[in-house]
Formats: structure tokens, sequence, C-alpha cells
């Protein structure tokens, strides 16, 4: 568990930074009245809707719904925790922050050692590109790339460097810059011989792809040979700052992209992922030689709902597609396989195909992943044969029971039915079959989990209960005695919207903690997301800071007419029950009751 930080901290850290700057780095924003307006990085949009108020602190969007503060912003948009947030923005206000519990690789302020490391991958990192790039002795190397149709953009982009063939460059520029060989030992940039105890540089003679963390950090390196050597590709160990099982290649770049399309696309190698960027497919992502974690899943899972698999089309590549997409699928994905023919991978698709086809053809057609089951299913079997045959249907049939849509079981049930000349019937009754063995309905496919609502927001007419509920509240998380004399006002009633009386609770539990009004702060309070989103978008409301007794008592009467409007309705259906009872007396009696709603109306 991260620990938490005191709310002093958090408070004088909101305070320190603006949330104009923040976003900025990662919006264009334009000033506009008192507010500034960009694209929303949310959502994909041409004419912005996204808008940030420095006055209060806050964004939000009109078309998605996104909204919160400085917090909840670095926590969407680079998938942070609220405590890596918080550390990210002390550092740039110039706060400080120590924080025991936090974890190294991802942390602005890690351990002393890691930030060395860092350091030191950084300094090679920038030497190789630059031998590459630059020098005779990387000639060779970068005529390699060129001619498997890298491009200087690409090799720039990804930061390709080239490692002379040499046993101590690493080693003696290192150490020349004061860096101490234990350590570079354990980021596993060197290697100690066992017999004098003198270290050697682990890359030689390799082009360099540096591997960055989420943040942007060099963590590691991969060397792939020019010639035949084995290993082809040389990654580094684990160390404290690299852990394969969290690091996807490329996601640091293809974050905001994997965003704004709401779809990442997963590579097998990084080549794939360097040939796609050039393709003009932009948010892909890989493993780094080890297949797909839960880790990798959860950080996905951060970011985007829709996952496109692009693994080699040989029988490892089709195999490990088969895995990812059943974990990815369980972690409540939505998953789409793009296959290429003959067993090729992307990166040579492309090269024999062109940019424009790997686009379209193969990532823009990519199979659901219910045709790609059915073709997995299909692979190595002689559907000619009897038992290959069956046993084919069986595996089909318990996909189709899996799936959600009564339109698309039956799809894929006629498909079948058609193929093998089958009745329909005797194949639904073989699903009904499957689907009570497997109990309560799809136990082991959850659904897509709801993220924010894929960001069509409709422009509904509200009624004027909610915005009379909305206007209290703003006033009511700017002033505590509003706040108390709009709980006396209501008489014990809630308000209409669930949203609207969870936010008041929150709001009263704030200012019995003693907590002076401060709605940047109670936001900051507040741990609901979608609570926080409503919050915002209240706080973006132009209304006046001050509010008569007139309004106040208006509002409150739109909010409980609505309550009464409601009794009256089931009143009116209980009379006509009455009347029907031939009850003319209760009729009568609700008549009255009706009327004297009517009357405080
Ligand atoms: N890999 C590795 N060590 C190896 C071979 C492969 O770590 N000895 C990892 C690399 O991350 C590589 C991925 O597995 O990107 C896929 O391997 P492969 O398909 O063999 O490499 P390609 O991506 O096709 O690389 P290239 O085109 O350069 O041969
Ligand atoms: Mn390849």
């Amino acid at each position: 568990m991260a620990e938490r930080i005191a709310e002093e901290k958090v408070n004088e850290i909101r305070q320190a930074v603006e949330i104009v700057d923040v976003i900025g780095d990662y919006v264009q924003l334009k000033k506009q009245g008192r507010n500034y307006f960009g694209l929303c990085p949310f959502h994909g949009e041409n004419s912005p809707s996204f808008s940030v108020s420095p006055d209060k602190q806050i964004y939000h969007c009109f078309g998605c719904g996104a909204g919160g503060n400085v917090f909840s912003f670095l926590m969407d948009i680079d998938g942070l925790s609220f405590q890596e947030a918080a550390v990210k923005l002390a550092d740039r206000a110039n706060i400080e922050l120590k924080l025991e519990g936090a974890s190294a690789g991802r942390n602005p302020q890690m351990p002393e050692g890691s930030r060395q490391m860092i350091e030191a991958h950084e300094l090679l990192r920038k030497f190789y590109h630059h031998l590459l790039v630059n020098t005779k002795e990387g000639q060779d190397a970068l005529e390699y790339l060129l001619g498997r149709g890298f491009t200087t953009e690409s090799i720039d982009r990804f930061q390709i460097g080239y490692a002379l063939p040499s046993w101590d460059f690493a080693v003696k520029l290192l150490e020349k810059r004061g860096f101490p060989l234990e350590l570079i030992e354990k980021a596993g940039l060197v290697i100690q011989r066992e017999k004098d105890g003198t270290y050697f540089d682990r890359f030689r003679d390799r082009i360099m792809f540096p591997i960055l963390d989420h943040q942007g950090n060099t963590i590691a390196f991969s060397g792939r040979t020019l010639g035949g050597e084995e290993p082809k590709y040389l990654n580094s160990p684990e160390t404290p700052i690299f852990n394969k099982s969290k690091v996807l290649y490329n996601f640091h770049l293809a974050r905001g992209t994997i965003r704004k399309k709401q779809q990442a696309v997963l590579f097998e190698g990084f080549a794939d992922v360097i040939s796609a960027t050039r393709a003009g497919v932009e948010n892909g992502v890989a493993t780094m030689g080890t297949s797909l974690t839960e880790e990798h899943i959860s950080l996905l899972k951060r970011n985007v709902q829709a996952v496109t698999i692009c693994y080699d089309s040989d029988k490892a590549g089709i195999e490990a597609a088969f895995r990812a997409s059943v974990m990815l699928s369980k972690a409540g994905f939505a998953v789409r396989v793009a296959m290429m023919p003959d067993g090729m991978d992307p990166d040579e698709y492309i090269k024999v195909h062109g940019e424009e086809k790997f686009r379209n053809e193969i990532v823009g057609s990519s199979a659901t992943l219910m045709a790609f089951k059915i073709l997995y299913y299909r692979r190595g079997k002689n559907l000619q044969n009897e038992g290959d045959r069956l046993q084919y249907i069986e595996e089909v049939l318990k996909e189709i029971s899996f799936l959600d849509k009564a339109v698309e079981k039956d799809l894929y049930l006629r498909q079948l039915a058609n193929e093998f000349s089958l009745s329909l019937e005797a194949l639904i009754h073989q699903l009904n079959q499957f689907e009570q063995a497997a109990g309560p309905k799809n136990q082991n496919q959850p659904r897509p989990e709801s993220r924010p609502a894929p960001y069509v927001r409709k422009t509904e007419l509200k009624p004027a209960y909610h915005t009379a509920e909305r206007r209290l509240i703003y006033h009511m998380m700017r002033d505590a005695d509003i706040a108390y004399k709009v709980q006396g006002l209501l008489e014990g009633n809630t308000l209409n919207i669930d949203e609207h009386q969870a936010i008041i609770t929150y709001l009263f539990a704030y200012y019995e903690k003693g907590h002076d009004p401060d709605p940047g702060a109670f936001l900051n309070d507040l741990q609901d997301n979608k609570l926080k989103r409503v919050v915002a978008d209240i706080e973006m409301m132009p209304l006046n800071e001050e509010i008569s007794d007139q309004e106040l008592s208006d509002y409150i009467k739109q909010v409980l007419n609505y309550q009464k409007m409601l009794k009256i309705k089931e009143k009116m259906a209980e009379q006509k029950q009455a009347e029907r009872q031939n009850d003319f007396l209760r009729a009568a009696a609700i008549a009255t009751e009706i009327i004297h709603l009517r009357k405080t109306l």
C-alpha cells in the first residue's frame, strides 16, 4: 500500500502548481475569456470542448464529461496513482515530498541509486545514438538499419544507437563521469570478471534500442547483432529499475495516441512497433521478449479498453496471440486480432506489401475475437476427418456459448450449421447443454468493465430541478452556512439526483471534519471519479459567487416540487384504483390530499 500524504502537503502542492501549465504540457490551450480551451486529450475530437479554468484550477470536457483537478488530470492521463501524481507535481513545484513506500522505477523521487542508474542509461543512450548517426564507426550499423527500412526519423524518434565493438567503452565513459562501477554493474550495463574483479561492457558491437519507462526514463537496452551472432537480441537483465513484466516498449510515446484512438495495438517485437509507427500506426506497444503479464494488462487497463493483437503469423505467434486474447478479454478489453499471411511478422509485411496495406488491410481489418478463434481452432485439423470435425464443432460451440449477444450467437450458429450441414436445432440443443454446464451466465467471461462512457454525450434537455440542484451545490461548496441552511430547507428530503445527493453527503462530512469551504480542496478529497467529474462540471457553471435568499428558496422549491409531483402522480393512481374498486370514500379522501399537495407547489 502506498502511504498517505499529509493533507497540508497536498494542499501546498495544489496551490503551488498552475493547472494551465501542467495541462499545457499535454494539450495545446488557447485563452478565451476567463478560461482556456483545447482539444480533449481523453477522447478524439476536432473542435475543442475541453476547458481549463485557472480561477478554479479545474478542467472539464463538455464532450466526454472528463473533469477534475490537477491531480486527477495526471492520474488519468499518465495512469498514475494519487501518490505518484503528487510526487510529480511536488517535483515540478520544488516542494520536498518524501515517500518511503514508493516504488522506484516510476517515481521521480526514487532512491538515489536508481536515479544514478537512470542517469547512466541516459548518458549512454545519447552516446550510442551519436555514434550511430554521426560517426564512421557507426556507418555499417546505420546502413544495416536503413537497408531494413528504418528511416532517419524513426532512428531519431526511437533514439536508436550503436555500441562500439569495445570491451570497455561504457566502463571508461561512466567511470570518468563518476558513476560507481558496482552501481552500473547492478544496472546491467557492465559485467564483472570473476578472475580479477575488473569490469567489461555488456553491449558490444550491437545496434542499441533504448527501453524507456512510462515516464520516458531510459531504464534498459536491447542490443541487436548486425551479423548472425547469438543471441539475436541481447537485453539488459532485470535490475532495480528494469522489470520486464511491467514495461511495454514504446508506451511512453504511444500513450497519447492510445488514449485518443481509444485503442492500443500489441506487437511481439519492437522492430514491429517501429515499422508500424512508420506506417502510421502510432498506438503500438510491445512486450520485451516475454509473454503478456497481468501487470502489462493493468497498465493498459488504466488507459484504454480496446486492444488489437498483432503478433507474428507463425505457429508460435498465433499460439501467443490466443493466450493474450484470453487474458485480455478476461480483463474486460474489447479484443481484435490482426493477422498477416504466410507466417509473416508485421515488420516483414510492411516491407513486402507497404505501409498503406498494413494500415488498412491488417490493422484496419483485424478480425473480431470470435472470428480469430474460429480460425485458431481450425488450424492443424483435417475437417474431412470425423473426429477432428466433431472436436472443432464442440470447441466453436463452447466459444459461442460465451458470447453476450443473441444476434452474434445466431450468426455463428448458422455459420456452423451451414458449413457442416447440421440442423440448427441440434446445435442449439448442444449449446444449451454447454450453457447449463457453465452455470450462471458466462462466469468465465466477464463483460467489458465500464469506463467513462464512450464519448458521445447527448445534449439532452435537463429538467429544472437538475440545474437547481447543481446551483445549490455550487453555493454549498463555497459557504458552509449556506450548506447547512439548504439542509434545513430540504426538511429531510434528499436531492433528486443520486450523484448530487452523494456529493452533498460528502460535503457535509468534509465540513464536519473541520475543513473550511474550498471547492478545490473538496474536489481533491473526493475519491469517486464519477463524482469528481460532476463536481468539475458544476464548478464550470458561470455563476455569481453571491446568492440571495430568494434564489436559494427558488432552487429548493424546484427540488421539492419534483418530489411532490411524483407524490401527486402516485396519489392519482391510487385514486383511480379506489374508484375502480367503487371505494368512493377513499377516492374522495385521496382527492383532498392531492388538492392539498398541489397547493404547496
Ligand atoms: N527477443 C529477445 N531475444 C531474442 C530474440 C527475440 O528478447 N534472442 C525478443 C525481442 O524483444 C524481439 C521479440 O522477441 O523484438 C520478437 O522476436 P523476433 O520475432 O525473433 O524478432 P523480430 O522482432 O522479428 O526482430 P528482427 O526483425 O530484428 O529479426
Ligand atoms: Mn522481424
